[in-house]
């Protein structure tokens, strides 16, 4: 399938369309299985994405109550730190719509070390998708960094050969910022039902624009170039 990509130079217009493609996919899941599982992705680019689910008519129009909310990464640093996802999208939404708190599933990547951490959140996803063989999610959102690297699955990182588990640990601080990290696996994501890739500034999308010229040429360079899915999308802000 090839993918649709929306290039942006107006940030909130970058925002607002993705807030509403969103909101698109939560109404036609909760209408159609009456769940939405929606996989968060880290970094800067979602913020002001995030911050538009707090505001009208996003607040009002998703449907909370259906919707169940993972992270496809973490930092391992504690859950409010500065540079924490969780802490992200917290400050950003999570405390201003009404998510039930036992829908909001955060990677636990400060209670313990990074191998244990992501065992416990494969757990909870085994758990949540009853031992299917991946699970499906609904959306997940992705960014990507200069080097290509996606959600916590960086190039050359063993984290990208895994094929059979759901999550695994990065140990060593990699990454801008620079920290252990839990991720969701490439079985995982390419798995999912669709996938936007939330992009911003030239550089990453000179990355995006590469691969999207030639994904199987780049595949070995930029872990981004190895998602694949059925439904995937680029939304791009030039800043
Ligand atoms: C992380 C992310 C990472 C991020 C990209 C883009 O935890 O660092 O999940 O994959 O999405 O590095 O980050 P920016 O949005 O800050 O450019």
């Amino acid at each position: 399938m090839i993918p649709l990509v929306q290039r942006y130079s107006d940030d909130h217009k970058f925002a607002q369309e993705t807030a509403a493609f969103i909101l698109k996919r939560a109404k036609r899941a909760v209408k159609e299985r009456g769940e939405f599982t929606l996989v968060l992705s880290g970094g800067k680019t979602p913020k002001l994405i995030y911050e538009y689910f707090a505001k009208s008519p996003f607040k009002k129009e998703m449907p909370w109550e259906n919707i169940h909310m993972f992270w496809g990464d973490e930092r391992c640093v504690p859950y409010d730190h500065a540079d924490s996802n969780y802490a992200m999208a917290r400050d950003a939404f999570l405390l201003n719509v009404p998510l039930c708190l036992g829908n909001i599933h955060r990677i636990p990547a400060d209670e313990g070390p990074p191998h244990k951490m992501a065992v416990q959140y494969e757990e909870a996803l085994r758990g949540f998708f009853k031992d299917a063989k991946f699970p499906m999610f609904d959306l997940i959102l992705l960014g990507i960094g200069e080097d290509g690297h996606t959600a916590s699955l960086f190039p050359g990182d063993n984290a990208l050969k895994e094929d059979k588990r759901w999550v695994v640990e990065v140990k060593k601080p990699i990454g801008e910022p620079a920290y252990p990290r839990i991720t969701l696996t490439l079985p995982v994501i390419n798995n999912a039902s669709c996938i936007l890739f939330l992009v911003s500034g030239k550089k990453k999308m000179k990355v995006m624009d590469e691969i999207l010229d030639n994904q199987d040429a780049v595949k070995e360079k930029y872990p981004a170039a190895r998602v694949r899915s059925e439904q995937l999308l680029w939304y791009a802000l030039e800043k």
